[in-house]
């Protein structure tokens, strides 16, 4: 093993994090009240281009929130997108509701408008677009289909914090958007996540339910189950202080998938991630697929960059495969594909060119 460890993601700390948490710790209002919390959610939103934006525990807790406050509940059916991290599908399956997978557009690896089509039914309530790995979904045609069925639209921005679908913010589109701070993430708060909308009684619903459904009249009066789904003002200040640096840390990211390509674009059989002419891609991390890789070979070739120090993850399995979700003969063929064929690159901030080439070299020497 060499002396050399270089992670696939870690977060980026500097003295502002540090003093803001500071400041929230020594202010005594370490639980759910303070002013970061408040600050922390008016310049989300700002940021993300909505009227609202929620605190909340984490984005799986998001999700949910969001989910129950679109009403979804015991026998609908919500559309995601198979080839997801399972928080997604997990969230669905709390409220009681099914998770209908759909599969993924081969150009973007996000959720294919055609095949949510093919998934609709009478029981369908909501579509969950997921901007996987830092890439929009193709949203307009999603959009079209939620108007003619009447659906519900949450886009999971968990990986994805400023991409731009259109010129416009992931987050902002559909009908709400589901952040996640988690330590890996874009900015992090630890665990955290933020529910992001423009529609008013939504966001009041969500509030409402995320603080035990308490009465707005009458404290401690709940006239139904809600839940604890509440963010530290300690968290806040540590999201704040990320969110003030949100561009600086987006321009390294697209400059760190800039050095990849430069050394490994132009390889036989290799894709790096999309970035189709109507997006910003913020590249939460890189990605390769290699055509030439079957699950055995990937997985020989991850230990072997293991070896020299390098950290990689595999793409997520579509969650269709799980045990809990699994159908008999039910298969995405896109999804299932793509899925065995591609690995996360390091992709942490704090990455170098010359880390990037070096790692682009033990790359092409073990392809
Ligand atoms: C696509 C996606 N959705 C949801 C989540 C859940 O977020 P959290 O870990 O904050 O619960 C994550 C990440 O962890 C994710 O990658």
């Amino acid at each position: 093993m060499s002396k050399r460890f270089i992670p696939v993601s870690e977060p980026t700390i500097t003295e502002k994090e540090i003093e803001y948490v500071l400041k929230a710790v020594k202010s005594g209002w370490v639980s759910s009240l303070g002013e970061f919390i408040t600050k922390f959610e008016e310049d989300f939103a700002k940021f993300v281009g909505t009227k609202f934006a929620l605190t909340v525990t984490n984005g799986t807790a998001g999700l949910h929130l969001a989910l129950i406050s679109c009403g979804i509940k015991e026998g609908d059916e919500v559309i995601v997108p198979d080839l997801t991290f399972i928080a997604t599908a997990n969230a669905v399956k709390y409220t009681g509701a099914t998770p209908v997978f759909a599969d993924i557009d081969k150009d973007t690896w996000c959720i294919s408008p055609e095949n949510i089509r093919k998934k609709i039914t009478s029981r369908t309530k909501a579509i969950i677009p997921v901007h996987l790995y830092g890439h929009p979904a193709d949203m307009d045609p999603i959009l079209q289909i939620a108007r003619e069925y009447g659906l519900y639209v949450i886009e999971d921005c968990a990986e994805a914090h400023g991409a731009e679908y259109k010129g416009k913010k992931v987050g902002s589109i559909g009908h709400c958007g589901v952040f996640s701070f988690y330590g890996n993430k874009i900015i992090t708060t630890g665990e955290g996540g933020m529910i992001t909308t423009n529609d008013e009684n939504l966001y009041e619903k969500a509030k409402y339910l995320r603080d035990h459904a308490m009465s707005k009249e009458k404290r401690y009066w709940h006239t139904e189950i809600g839940y604890n789904y509440r963010m530290t003002n300690m968290q806040a200040a540590l999201g704040l202080a990320q969110l003030e640096r949100i561009n600086e840390i987006i321009n390294k990211k697209r400059r760190i998938f800039e050095w990849y390509k430069e050394e490994l674009s132009d390889l036989e059989g290799i894709k790096l991630n999309p970035e189709k002419e109507w997006a910003k891609n913020v590249y939460w991390m890189v990605c390769l697929v290699n055509e030439n890789f079957d699950e055995g070979k990937r997985d020989e070739f991850m230990k072997k960059l293991k070896e020299k120090g390098i950290d990689t993850r595999p793409f997520f399995y579509p969650c269709s495969m799980m045990p809990m979700y699994s159908q008999k003969n039910f298969i995405n063929p896109v999804s299932y594909e793509i899925s065995k064929k591609g690995i996360n690159l390091p992709s942490g901030y704090n990455l170098k060119k010359e880390d990037v080439k070096w790692i682009a070299k033990v790359i092409i020497e073990n392809l």
